[in-house]
């Protein structure tokens, strides 16, 4: 028999020991909720006889409002163009292949598969709100259609989580040349014309000075977007670019063009001067107070102010240009503003209140970019936002049928026929009431602000942090390495988490991938 270990190297056996049965353990949690992310339960139709709530949306407030939602206490009914929920701070990474755009997306039909009770979804826009009417028109925009591809759907209760689409401030040119980087289409759109303006640099007997316009990628708007994809496209060309073609070494550059004295406005002065900082190291040009003005296919149009404050236009050709300057109020979220007199000093989106109701319409919400709150345009305000509405809805499930019991119980007490069973009713009675006092304890909407975090090239990071009640800043490698492992964390799903996490790896192991697609 082996000699016992001597007393004091036990704790190391028991070490190794305690160590493995984690390992078993997190294994078989990890592979217990892969097993059933893909083996559903049976679902049941919720009651016909319960209210019609509509959710406009799979974007980051809708899916949040999902995830909490007790779908057995009302009929629902999703409605969006797309039939997927987008983790969009990853999408930078996506216009250079980085990352693959499927693996940021997750299906709704996997999210509403997973509810106790049915949900119907159609993938359709909403094209009109009518409020008296309390209906929502949609329309079915995707490239097969059949013989209905225009309807109406009712509703008792209305959740509009719309987003809201890019803002251009009627600037003539900017539909028709840029691109965009809000939807996936947008990341693709963007990774097929970088490749393409590299392969015509390359054309044979193409002059100098159209290779430099070609090679030049101006970026419009320094917001968090015109940030991290300026970091995602230099890190491209450092990376891989100019390895696999180095002819373009000497031409290739990346531009960000900002209206304002400075970039990123919403973070500290320290991280400002940071990313700044960090800009000039990667040879990232930061055009700053200069406002772009007009865009054609070649080049555009800014009005620069000098430092002696006179103001100056100057031409920028281009070769790919990213417009990113923030957002702007969809269509059908206008029409709607435009029925409610509530809402006639509104610009910017739909006003709430402070439990969300959009003011001046009764059992309508509004949760995300489209609505107007005290907070910023981000998937934080919106997720927050989207599970206070979750809850406030089971809440209000519930209240209501308590609120049923007790005008039953309180039937029964009067036709009552003796004092032992009035006793017993009155008893149910009073805790059916502390049970109603509970659950009516939900406050207003309040916002917990985690911080602001963004990536900024050359494998550094900026975050401004909430800590107790103080404020943390930290910008380089570290909070890089913060900034992955949070949204690696954040990521939607398991699937999601493993696909950006091989993403990485294959990035990192092979490159990115220069073919045009
Ligand atoms: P969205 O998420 O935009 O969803 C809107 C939904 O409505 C979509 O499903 C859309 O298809 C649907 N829809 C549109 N029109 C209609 C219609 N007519 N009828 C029905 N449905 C419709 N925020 C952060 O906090 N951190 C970040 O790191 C961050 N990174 C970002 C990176 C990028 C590139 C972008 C573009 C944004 C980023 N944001 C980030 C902001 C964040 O994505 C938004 O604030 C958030 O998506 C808003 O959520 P939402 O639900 O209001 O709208
Ligand atoms: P933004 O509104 O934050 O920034 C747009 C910038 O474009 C502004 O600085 C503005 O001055 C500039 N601009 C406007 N018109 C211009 C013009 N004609 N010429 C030059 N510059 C012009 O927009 P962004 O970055 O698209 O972000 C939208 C929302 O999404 C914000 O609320 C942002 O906080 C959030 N977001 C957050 C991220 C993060 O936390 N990492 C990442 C991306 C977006």
């Amino acid at each position: 028999p082996a000699p016992k270990p001597k007393k004091r190297f036990r704790f190391l056996r028991w070490g190794w020991r305690l160590t493995w049965l984690t390992g078993v353990g997190l294994t078989g949690a990890l592979a217990f909720e892969i097993y059933a992310q893909r083996h559903p339960e049976e679902q049941f139709e919720p009651d016909p006889e319960k209210k019609t709530l509509v959710i406009l949306g799979t974007g980051w407030g809708s899916i949040s409002l999902l995830k909490k939602l007790d779908t057995e206490n009302y009929n629902v009914v999703v409605v969006s163009p797309r039939n997927y929920f987008l983790f969009t701070p990853l999408l930078p990474s996506c216009t250079t292949g980085l990352i693959e755009h499927r693996s940021i997306m997750e299906p709704i039909r996997n999210i509403l598969r997973h509810k106790k009770a049915t949900v119907k979804f159609y993938e359709a826009e909403a094209t009109k709100i009518d409020y008296e009417k309390r209906v929502v028109s949609i329309s079915d925009d995707s490239e097969i259609k059949g013989d209905i591809s225009h309807t109406e759907v009712p509703f008792d209760m209305l959740v509009i989580g719309v987003g809201a689409e890019n803002a251009t401030f009627g600037i003539k040119g900017v539909r028709e040349h840029s691109c965009f980087l809000k939807e996936v289409g947008d990341a693709q759109n963007i990774r097929k014309r970088i490749m393409d303006c590299v392969e015509t640099a390359m054309f044979k007997d193409q002059t100098p000075e159209e290779v430099k316009r070609l090679l030049h990628m101006v970026v419009v708007g320094g917001g968090p977007t015109g940030v991290e994809f300026a970091g995602e496209l230099q890190d491209f060309f450092n990376d891989d670019l100019k390895k696999w073609i180095p002819e373009i070494k000497d031409n290739f550059h990346v531009t960000l063009v900002e209206a304002l004295p400075n970039v990123l406005p919403m973070f500290s002065k320290q991280l400002i001067d940071y990313t700044e900082s960090t800009f000039k190291e990667e040879e990232i040009s930061i055009r700053a107070k200069t406002m772009v003005k007009n865009v054609t296919d070649k080049y555009i149009q800014a009005e620069v102010t000098k430092p002696d404050g006179s103001k100056e236009i100057e031409t920028i050709p281009y070769g790919l240009l990213v417009w990113a300057t923030g957002n702007a109020v969809r269509p059908v979220v206008r029409d709607l503003m435009n029925q409610l007199p509530a809402q006639k000093n509104s610009r910017r989106g739909l006003a709430v209140n402070e439990y969300l109701v959009v003011n001046g319409a009764d059992n309508v919400w509004a949760v995300g970019d489209c609505a107007i709150s005290n907070y910023a345009p981000t998937a934080q305000v919106a997720g927050q936002e989207g599970a206070f509405l979750g809850r406030l809805f089971n809440t209000m499930a519930k209240t209501e049928a308590i609120e049923k019991e007790l005008k039953s119980l309180s039937d029964a007490q009067s036709q009552a026929k003796s004092d032992d069973d009035r006793n017993q009713v009155f008893d149910e009675i009073r805790e059916r009431q502390r049970q109603l006092r509970r659950t009516k304890q939900i406050g207003p909407f309040q916002y917990s602000h985690q911080g602001s975090l963004a990536y900024i090239g050359k494998e550094r990071a900026v975050a401004d942090i909430s800590w107790l009640s103080g404020n943390i800043a930290s910008g380089g490698t570290m909070t890089y390495l913060f900034w992955r492992s949070a949204y690696l964390s954040m990521c939607f799903s398991t699937r999601n988490r493993f696909l950006v996490a091989f993403d990485w790896i294959k990035a990192k192991l092979f490159g990115r991938d220069v073919s045009r697609e």
